[in-house]
C-alpha cells in the first residue's frame, strides 16, 4: 500500500510517500525557521502563510521523487492536530481537496503519536507485524510533548505519563536562549555539553517520588536561570559547557528513571521506543544504550526525529491495515463547505 503524508502542524511543510508503512519513497521537507528567526518563536501567521505558498510545491516534488502520480497512491494520511490552528487547516484542507479529486480515502492522524512511527521507518515490515517488538514503551520527546505511551500492536497507544508544565525540548530551547544560542537550541546545548567531561552542577532532582507519573521541567530550567544570574557575567561565557552539561545530565536522568518505572512494571514492555525532536540527541541514545543493555532499542533516523510526513504516512499506513481503507472514505463525503474535526 502506499500512502502519501502530508505535514502542516507547525513551522515545517512536509510530504513524503510510503510503501507498507516503512519503506520511504521519497520524504521532502521544507523548514520556515529562517523566516521565524527574526521573531525569536513561531510566528502562527506567517506559518500558515509560508505554508499555503509551498505546499502545492512540496507534494509534487515528494511525488516526483517517489517516481509516481496522484493516481498511483493508495491513499492520503495528513497531520489534524495538535498544533497550529492555521498551519493545520492548510495541510487538511489541501489533503482534503487531492484525496476528493484522486479519489481515494483520507487518513487524518494525530502529530504527536505521529511522532513514534518516525522510528518505525526503515524497520523490516515483518518485524512490526509480527508484534516481536511488543509491547512497546513509546517515548514522543519534542518541543511541544513529553508524552510516554506503552502499546500493545502498531494501533494502540495508551498514554502513560506526560509533561504538565515545559516539554522536554522546550527546556532545552529557552535553556539555549538564555546562553544566547537560536532557535531551535537543543542541537546547541548537546554540542556545547559534549564539551565538557568534568564535575557537574548539582540539579534539583525532578519528580523524585515514584508514584508522580509525569514529567516536569519548568524547575529544572529555573535552576539553570538562577545558577546563570548568580553568576557574574564576565564569568557566564566560561560556565556553558559546564551548565549544559549538567542541564542535559537532569534532563535525561528524568527520563531514564521514568522509563525504568515503567520498564519495571506489570507493562512488560519488550522494546523502548524515543522518537520526536530531542531523539536526535547522541546523550540520550548512549544513556538508553547503557541503562538498558539488553532490551531492543528503537529511535528513529535523524531525518525522521524532528517534524516529517514519513512518520504521518506510515501512521496513516498502520491505521489502514487495522481497519481497512472503507471506514476512511467517508472522509471524502463532504461538500466544500463541511467543517472538518480537529482533536
Ligand atoms: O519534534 P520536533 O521537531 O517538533 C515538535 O513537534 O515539537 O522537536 C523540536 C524540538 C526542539 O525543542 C529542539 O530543540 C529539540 O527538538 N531538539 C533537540 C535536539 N535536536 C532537536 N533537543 C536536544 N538535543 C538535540 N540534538
Ligand atoms: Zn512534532
Amino acid at each position: 500500500m502506499l500512502v502519501l503524508g502530508i505535514e502542516s502542524s507547525c513551522d515545517e511543510t512536509a510530504a513524503a510517500v510510503v510503501e507498507s508503512g516503512v519503506r520511504v519513497l521519497s520524504s521532502v521537507v521544507s523548514s520556515q525557521i529562517e523566516k521565524h528567526k527574526p521573531f525569536g518563536g513561531v510566528i502562527p501567521e506567517i506559518a500558515a502563510r509560508e505554508h499555503l505558498s509551498n505546499i502545492g510545491l512540496i507534494v509534487n516534488e515528494a511525488l516526483r521523487d517517489a517516481g509516481l502520480k496522484l493516481a498511483d497512491v493508495d491513499a492520503i494520511s495528513v497531520a489534524q492536530g495538535p498544533g497550529l490552528i492555521g498551519s493545520l487547516l492548510v495541510g487538511a484542507s489541501f489533503a482534503k481537496g487531492l484525496a476528493f479529486k484522486a479519489d481515494i480515502p483520507l487518513i487524518p492522524v494525530n502529530h504527536v503519536i505521529g511522532h513514534i512511527y518516525g522510528a518505525l521507518l526503515g524497520l523490516a515490515d515483518q518485524d512490526v507485524i509480527s508484534k516481536e517488538i511488543f509491547p512497546v514503551l513509546a517515548l514522543v520527546v519534542s518541543g511541544g510533548h513529553t508524552n510516554l505511551y506503552i502499546m500493545n500492536s502498531s494501533v494502540e497507544h495508551r498514554l502513560l505519563a506526560h509533561s504538565v508544565d515545559d516539554a522536554c525540548g522546550e527546556a532545552f530551547d529557552k535553556v539555549a536562549k538564555l546562553f544566547g544560542y537560536s532557535y531551535p537550541g537543543g542541537p546547541e546545548i548537546e554540542r556545547v555539553a559534549a564539551t565538557w567531561q568534568k564535575e557537574l552542577i548539582k540539579m534539583p532532582k525532578m519528580v523524585a517520588k515514584k508514584s508522580d507519573l509525569f514529567f516536569s521541567y519548568s524547575g529544572l530550567k529555573t535552576a539553570v536561570m538562577n545558577t546563570w544570574l548568580k553568576t557574574a557575567p564576565e564569568s557566564r561565557g566560561s560556565l556553558i559547557p559546564q551548565l549544559a552539561a549538567s542541564f542535559q545530565e537532569a534532563a535525561f536522568d528524568q527520563i531514564i528513571r521514568k522509563i525504568k518505572i515503567f520498564f519495571e512494571s506489570s507493562l512488560t514492555p519488550k522494546s523502548i521506543l524515543v522518537a520526536g525532536g530531542v531523539a536526535a540527541n547522541k546523550r540520550l541514545a548512549a544513556l538508553l544504550k547503557t541503562e538498558f543493555p539488553n532490551t531492543q532499542l528503537l529511535l528513529p533516523h535523524p531525518a525522521y526525529c524532528s517534524d516529517n510526513a514519513a512518520m504521518i504516512a506510515s501512521y496513516g499506513y498502520f491505521l489502514a491495515k487495522e481497519k481497512g481503507l472503507e471506514p476512511f472514505r467517508k472522509n471524502n463525503d463532504w461538500s466544500c463547505f463541511s467543517r472538518y474535526v480537529f482533536q
